[in-house]
């Protein structure tokens, strides 16, 4: 398996213990075909049901993906329901995370998902609660300004004082606060940006790019760019 190979070193590979991606190309992807974009999306989510598979396999700990953002509500009303149905479908289908022995979860804000969505999301959560695989992080209405926003209102409501504002008190109010900060974020088709994505715990994460579109993203391409992440040096601001 991946995790076994060696570096050019004789070093084993060290897998990152979170991955995060952002799965951007899929529109291009189908224009490229001169299909409708939603058939981008689709080959998206069959890609990210792949790729999570795989991650699992090699001993990622835990998988964190953009699938919908807080500014993905501006594109038009099809395409937007398009994407809720694809998660819909996938939520639906249990095999899709029990059958892998993946834990399940969700980033973002619940309270602008249609209600149908949000009981699916609760159900997948408490269906694969019991799972110790991979945690797999789907982050839906997902914004880090939008989350950094909801960490600010809730420190106020709290009535956390000035000097009690603390790194440690914000994480524990960002939706991501059960999980590590991302070791590698991950982003595919040629744009070099993180878009809102992990806003605050991306602070010392390694990047990888690739023009590849997301659908035609390959397991290769996760080893390439894990091999990268191997070649850096993490010193979080040390020397
Ligand atoms: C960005 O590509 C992609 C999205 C905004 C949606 C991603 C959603 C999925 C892959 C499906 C989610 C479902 C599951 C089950 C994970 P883009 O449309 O912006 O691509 P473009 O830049 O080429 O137009």
């Amino acid at each position: 398996m991946f995790f076994a190979k060696k570096k050019d070193n004789n070093e084993p590979i060290k897998v990152p213990k979170h991955i995060a991606i952002i799965m951007d190309g899929n529109g291009r992807w189908a224009k490229n075909r001169g299909l409708p974009r939603s058939f981008g999306h689709s080959a998206g989510a069959k890609k990210f049901k792949e790729i999570a598979r795989y991650c699992n396999k090699i001993g990622v700990e835990y998988l964190t993906v953009y699938a919908f953002s807080t500014e993905n509500w501006r594109r038009p009303k099809e395409e937007v329901d398009g994407i809720m149905d694809l998660l819909r479908d996938y939520l639906k289908d249990s095999t899709n995370f029990k059958d892998e022995n993946v834990k399940l979860r969700f980033v973002g804000d619940r309270t602008g998902l249609s209600d149908d969505i949000v009981a699916l999301m609760e159900k997948a959560e408490r269906d694969s609660d019991c799972a110790n695989g991979m945690t797999a992080v789907l982050a839906v209405n997902y914004g880090g300004r939008h989350e950094l926003l909801h960490v600010m209102k809730q420190l106020a409501k709290d009535g956390v004082k000035p000097e009690d504002i603390t790194e440690d008190a914000v994480n524990e109010r960002l939706y991501t606060a059960a999980y590590p900060d991302p070791d590698l974020i991950i982003r595919p088709s040629g744009e070099y940006r993180l878009s809102n994505f992990l806003t605050w715990q991306s602070a010392y994460s390694e990047f990888w790019f690739t023009p590849v579109l997301w659908p035609d993203f390959s397991k290769k391409d996760l080893d390439t760019a894990i091999k990268a992440y191997n070649r850096r040096q993490r010193r979080f601001g040390g020397v």
